[in-house]
């Protein structure tokens, strides 16, 4: 069951029950426009008292949310077998909580989401009102900032450099990438497999209950579990992200404003920060080794009822496959959910099948019902 939960919520819909995986979402995946009109939790889910007018598409970031802020998993709540059941006590005293969340940040924050759930629980079921006296924490230290700011050119620069630089990037035009993606708990482990063709991107997961397919073929992102499923515009913008990491001289160009912010450590070494705006008007960060000049982090979020919903990007391992170097160690990050990407095996400029990046064919008798 906590497989189904976690790859549901990776498909930013909620459905339940072994057997009808994937099912919830086909109803208004149909289409690969998004509804004119905002669907709220209350008209898509059975049994919402609270979150009526929230949309529906926030659903499941912030049940993550706040599974991370109490350090719980789902079933601290729920009935996993059926979500929309109020058999536990928790489910109660959430929904009171809910309601004194909403007040704090409308008399006080003119509604904007500025109180959480984490801004009490910080990660624990129980909030603590005595600071702890064994944990001095602290002070935080910047490192020293560049006296002369370097530009964001200068740091995409560095980093096509270090991969390889463009004449090498120029040559390859082809990449089938594979290896294995493992879950949160260390244990689940898929297979994936990766294509990147001039421009054109697509992933492939196995999952035991379906294959789950990503792909960008230049114009529309798109996803697929057994049918097509909706996305918002900050998740097309991250399949359009991972198809701009197989070229990495063309990275600049995903985003419309550049902006250095500094420099800051992570694991002790030093990391050269560009914010950078996306057509959608998202900001995303980029953490570039001020050394070696590869990336290193990307992180970006989207706003929920319940505050930020961050997702953090971590590339490591570095290796050479026809000249240009990948990260073939790749960790995502975001609140209950955790992944890790290790490639196995990676081909440079062999044919890929033009078959790979159209849609699936929909199942034998169009539905699972
Ligand atoms: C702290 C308690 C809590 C946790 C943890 C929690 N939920 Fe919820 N969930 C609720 C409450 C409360 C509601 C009902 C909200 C309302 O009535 O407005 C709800 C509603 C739902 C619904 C709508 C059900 C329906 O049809 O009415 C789904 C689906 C859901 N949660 C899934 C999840 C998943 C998946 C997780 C784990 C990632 C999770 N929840 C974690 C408290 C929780
Ligand atoms: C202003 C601080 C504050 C905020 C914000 C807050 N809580 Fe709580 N929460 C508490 C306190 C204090 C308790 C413990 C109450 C007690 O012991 O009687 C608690 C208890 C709970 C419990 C019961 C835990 C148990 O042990 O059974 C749940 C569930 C819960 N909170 C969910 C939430 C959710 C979900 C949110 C966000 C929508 C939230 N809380 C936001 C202060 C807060």
């Amino acid at each position: 069951m906590k497989r189904n939960i976690k790859l549901l919520v990776i498909l930013s819909t909620v459905v339940f029950g072994a057997g009808v995986l994937l099912r919830g979402h086909i109803a208004e995946a149909q289409t690969q426009n998004p509804p004119a009109q905002v669907v709220t939790a209350g008209q898509k889910y059975k049994n919402i008292k609270v979150l009526t007018d929230m949309p529906a598409d926030q659903l499941g970031r912030v049940m993550n949310l706040w599974s991370a802020s109490l350090g719980v998993d789902c079933d601290f709540c729920h009935v996993t077998a059926d979500f929309s059941k109020d058999d536990k006590r928790p489910k109660a005293t959430a929904r009171e909580m809910i309601k004194m969340v909403m007040n704090i940040n409308k008399d006080n924050f003119n509604n904007r989401p500025r109180v959480t759930c984490n801004s009490c629980h910080n990660g624990h079921m129980e909030p603590r009102p005595v600071p702890a006296l064994d944990v001095i924490p602290e002070p935080e230290e910047r490192p020293a900032q560049p006296t002369t700011k370097p530009t964001g050119d200068q740091i995409f620069d560095k980093y096509v450099e270090a991969v390889g630089g463009k004449d090498k990037i120029d040559k390859i035009t082809s990449i089938v990438e594979t290896g294995t993606r493992t879950e949160r708990d260390g244990k689940e482990v898929e297979q994936e497999t990766r294509y990147y063709d001039k421009g054109k991107y697509a992933l492939k997961t196995v999952y035991p209950q379906a294959t789950l397919t990503e792909m960008f073929d230049g114009s529309a992102p798109m996803k697929f579990g057994r049918q097509p499923i909706t996305l918002r515009p900050d998740e097309q913008e991250q399949i359009k992200r991972e198809a701009a990491m197989f070229s990495p001289a063309s990275l600049k160009a995903a985003y419309t404003k550049v902006d250095f912010l500094g420099v800051d450590k992570i694991d002790g070494r030093l990391m050269n920060i560009l914010a950078g705006t996306t057509a959608a008007n998202q900001r995303e960060r980029l953490y570039f080794d001020a050394e070696t000049g590869l990336l290193v982090r990307r992180t970006m979020s989207s706003q929920t009822m319940f505050g930020t919903f961050p997702l953090q990007v971590d590339y490591s391992d570095y290796k050479a496959f026809g000249g240009v170097k990948l990260p073939t160690t790749i960790k995502y990050a975001m609140p209950n959910l955790m992944w890790t990407r290790r490639i196995t095996s990676v081909k440079v400029n062999v044919p890929v099948e033009a078959s790979v990046f159209q849609a699936p064919a929909a199942p034998a008798g169009g539905s699972d019902e």
